[in-house]
């Protein structure tokens, strides 16, 4: 079990990487695109895992709606922050922010519909943990809906291989889906 600050960035970092993805957002406006092709559905229980500031967060708030929920989760503490004031700014009533603990996000079992891992999977040191932890809260019928961030498309799949308790259902050059096996 790793402790929760193995894989937690330094504040420093963690400015400098949402300050970037500002940058890129103000220029390059691709995700809620992306997002579209992700299946959220009305009344969806979503997991933005590895939320950050909470970018994706929005979109999926939206998607699920009045009667869904949406958990974004992630390790940093800044990333808890930025997420809450998102939730004032854009009025989403549905978001609840999770500050994880290494690979324990604290949501009950079987709690999600859909679990989303967004340029995040490739930092992970201990896949099976993390892979693990993410089947726990994801429903038997749910997806997890993961990308290869900084690596390559095969080193994902051997991880997810390798982890196991997941079987890859559909691929496109954007993301994997994957569902409990
Ligand atoms: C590059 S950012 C991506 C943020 C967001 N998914 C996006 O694409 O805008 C990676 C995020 O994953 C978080 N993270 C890294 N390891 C984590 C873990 N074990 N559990 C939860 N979050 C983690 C980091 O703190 C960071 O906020």
């Amino acid at each position: 079990m790793i402790s929760r600050d193995d894989e937690r960035m330094s504040d420093m970092d963690y400015r400098l990487m949402v300050f970037t993805m500002n940058v890129i957002d103000f220029f390059f406006s691709h995700i809620e695109k992306r997002v579209a092709r992700f299946g959220i559905q009305p009344g969806m229980t979503v997991v933005d895992y590895g939320c950050g500031p909470g970018r994706y967060t929005i979109f999926y708030s939206r998607l699920a709606g009045r009667q869904g929920k949406v958990y974004a989760v992630d390790i940093h503490e800044m990333a808890i922050d930025l997420v809450r004031r998102k939730m004032e700014q854009y009025g989403l009533d549905n978001v609840e922010p999770v500050l994880a603990k290494g690979y324990d996000s604290g949501l009950p079992d079987r709690v999600a519909d859909l679990v989303t891992a967004i340029d995040m999977f490739f930092a992970i040191r201990d896949q099976k943990a993390f892979l693990g932890e993410l089947k726990r809260i994801t429903k038997p019928t749910g997806l997890l809906v993961i990308d290869d961030g900084h690596q390559t498309r095969s080193t994902t799949k051997e991880q997810i291989a390798a982890a196991g308790g997941w079987k890859i259902v559909d691929e496109t050059k954007d993301h994997i889906t994957c569902r409990p096996a």
